[in-house]
């Protein structure tokens, strides 16, 4: 990582956890990171684990950052960005990251003021684990070395992929963002069909987040297309040409669409609500 700044967390819960100690894993060095929460317990846990610079006072952090990372709920949101509004003078000279969902840029200059340099991230929880598939959009306030360093940063919890606008990035957010949970449903029923059959439960789970982590790296590694992908694995009139069908029968692909549609609705309904 070459550029290396002082970069602030506002909220030290499970996505500030995650990223901050994927950055720390990927060289960033711990005392370039601030991170303040209002409870000292994640606090102390990270100190102590990642030897971070940590305090109650978002103040505090905000002032010896030259990056600031929001990262409390939605709801707190516009009360944070009130507060540092009326005690930080020079807000227009830092960078701001917000991970927040739901709420866009333009409310953001409503909280912060009009002359904000601003980039929304939507990370996705896998991001734990250091898998995380991150969304990032950017207006014209921010250059292209704000751009790197921040994706360089979200690297460290997993992959980057920049979108053009925030309706992009909703869509982004219905899949990679949701989509934890939607993987999750699907494996727990395929695990279930098994079972149903008799089949052991544990062995189940197990066999089926292997063939499902196997079937993901196989994606990345190869140029083929994913249909051509299941197509490979799909010969003609045997036992994987029955279940596709089944799924094929029962239009599984416009049942994701629905999904991803009801998603991308919700997310704009939310957005109104900030
Ligand atoms: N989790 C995800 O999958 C995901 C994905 C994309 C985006 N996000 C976004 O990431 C943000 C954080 O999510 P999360 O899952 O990390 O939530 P979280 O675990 O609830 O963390 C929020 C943290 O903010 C702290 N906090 C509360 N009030 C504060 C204040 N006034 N100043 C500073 N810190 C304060 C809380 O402290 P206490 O616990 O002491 O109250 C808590 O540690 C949310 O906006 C969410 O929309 C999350």
């Amino acid at each position: 990582m070459n550029d290396i700044r002082n970069i602030a967390f506002i909220g030290a819960g499970n996505m500030t956890q995650s990223i901050v100690g994927g950055m720390c894993k990927s060289g960033y060095p711990a005392e370039k990171v601030w991170i303040s929460n209002p409870s000292t317990g994640k606090l102390d846990k990270m100190k102590s684990e990642l030897g971070v610079n940590t305090s109650q006072d978002n103040l505090e952090v905000v002032n010896a950052a030259d990056a600031i990372v929001l990262a409390v709920k939605p709801q707190l949101m516009a009360e944070v960005c009130d507060h540092l509004k009326q005690h930080i003078d020079n807000l227009a000279d830092k960078l701001i990251i917000t991970i927040a969902a739901g709420i866009r840029i333009p409310k953001y200059r409503q909280y912060l003021g009009d002359d904000i340099k601003i980039i929304r991230v939507m990370p996705n929880t896998p991001s734990l684990v250091g898998q995380g598939m991150s969304g990032l959009v950017a207006d014209d306030s921010v250059n292209d070395a704000d751009k790197s360093y921040v994706t360089e940063a979200f690297n460290g919890v997993g992959e980057t992929l920049w979108v053009s606008d925030e309706d992009q990035l909703d869509i982004l957010g219905a899949v990679a963002g949701s989509g934890p949970a939607y993987f999750f449903e699907f494996m727990d029923s395929l695990a279930k069909g098994a079972v149903e059959l008799g089949f052991d439960p544990e062995k189940a789970r197990a066999m089926v987040q292997q063939t499902c982590l196997g079937a993901a790296q196989m994606a990345k590694e190869s140029d083929l297309s994913l249909e051509d992908l299941r197509k490979q694995v799909t010969s003609k009139g045997g036992s994987t040409a029955k279940g596709v069908e089944t799924y094929q029968q029962r239009e599984l692909h416009n049942i994701s669409a629905d999904a991803v549609k009801a998603a991308v609705n919700r997310n704009q309904e939310m957005a109104k609500l900030f």
